[in-house]
């Protein structure tokens, strides 16, 4: 079975064509995030990365009070995902793996909930590199074949995987056209090594030469330094020859980047991201995580140290006069638990 080639529909493969994407964050593509990013103009948005045994060790409930589904750790009740039906068909959820087995048994659980599955083999952390998982993967191309042509064949939504470039154009070239014949609808390219850092500048010449000998859609990442306004992504899409882009610092410093009709004032952007943070009861220190990195140099600021110091989702809340909006959201909240009822397991 592993040494068939698989191909791609075209239906999966055009999910991918023609795209701004958001790319996964740890900590910030939750929810909240990725609601703002569809709302300013992305076409796909990615999860952040969850490592395959923690979706293991996981229930799923519908959420009333929110109107989402939540899938937490049986183990100590965190939820690692959280989604509603606006974004069911913009999804696309990333894994962190290193066995075929087990990414089919996630990616099955998660299959009715999303857009498509991802497979991280771009992480250079060191607990992704220790367990076979991430940039790790770069390097196992049996690996690698076995992950993604049981996924490909096994699942009805369409599967890619993110990866890094590697030190030779060659080997990336090799690596490209084998996962390619595994059957993924598009491969996502971050144009960096495992061992360069987000400020070396990206290979946007290496991405260009992938898309020249490959047919599925290729998706350039990496380019965040240079983007500062929406023409700039799509200067990026130009250099890199890619039918996609995804975008991941950009987006995350100001959202709204990704409106075509032009960046609105960084506080009109977090004012919008803490609503959604309100209303989906985003945890506290992911909000906090996000907004720091979205303040950037302002944390120097008189308001960006109050900002730091706070301790509680009620006082950031408090920062961008949020107040009254989010006792009005607890009420209803609290309305919507009394009338229909809490959580209801799946
Ligand atoms: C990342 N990146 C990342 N990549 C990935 O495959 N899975 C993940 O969960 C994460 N998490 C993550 C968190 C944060 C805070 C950052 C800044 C980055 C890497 C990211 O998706 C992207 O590949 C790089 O940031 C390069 O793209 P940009 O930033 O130049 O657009």
């Amino acid at each position: 079975v592993l040494s068939e080639d698989l191909k791609a529909p075209e239906h999966f493969c055009g999910q991918y064509r023609n795209k701004i994407i958001v790319a996964p964050m740890v900590r910030v593509c939750t929810l909240p995030f990725r609601l703002l990013a569809l709302e300013y103009g992305a076409d796909l948005v990615y999860s952040e990365e969850t490592i395959d045994w923690k979706i293991l060790r996981s229930n799923k409930r519908e959420n009333v009070g929110l109107g989402t589904t939540e899938f937490y750790d049986r183990t100590d009740g965190t939820i690692f995902l959280s989604t509603c039906d606006r974004e069911r068909d913009k999804l696309v959820v990333q894994i962190g793996t290193s066995d075929p087995d087990r990414a089919l048994r996630v990616a099955r659980f998660l299959e009715p909930y999303v857009a498509g599955i991802d497979v991280n083999m771009g992480c250079p952390k060191e607990f992704s590199i220790k367990g076979g998982m991430g940039a790790a993967l770069l390097t196992n191309p049996c690996k690698i074949m076995a992950i993604l042509k049981t996924l490909v064949k096994e699942l009805n939504v369409p599967v890619t995987c993110k990866i890094r470039i590697l030190p030779s154009l060659e080997d990336t070239l090799q690596l490209c056209r084998m996962i390619e014949k595994c059957g993924v609808a598009a491969v996502a390219i971050h144009g960096r090594t495992k061992d360069e850092r987000p400020q070396h500048s990206n290979h946007d010449d290496v991405i260009k030469r992938v898309t020249e000998v490959l047919t599925i859609p290729v998706i350039a990442n990496g380019g965040s330094k240079e983007i500062n306004t929406y023409k700039d992504i799509e200067e990026f899409k130009k250099r890199t020859n890619a039918c996609s882009v995804m975008i991941a610092r950009a987006v995350m410093w100001n959202c709204s980047i990704l409106r075509a009709s032009g960046l609105l004032p960084l506080d009109t952007v977090i004012r919008s991201y803490l609503r959604n943070c309100i209303y989906f009861d985003n945890p506290f220190t992911y909000t906090k995580y996000t907004v720091q990195n979205m303040l950037r140099d302002l944390q120097e600021s008189p308001r960006g140290k109050a900002f730091l110091e706070t301790q509680t989702f009620k006082e950031i809340l408090t920062i961008w006069n949020l107040d009254d909006e989010y006792a009005a959201a607890l009420k209803d909240r609290q309305r919507k638990l009394e009338s229909i009822g809490s959580c209801v397991e799946l």
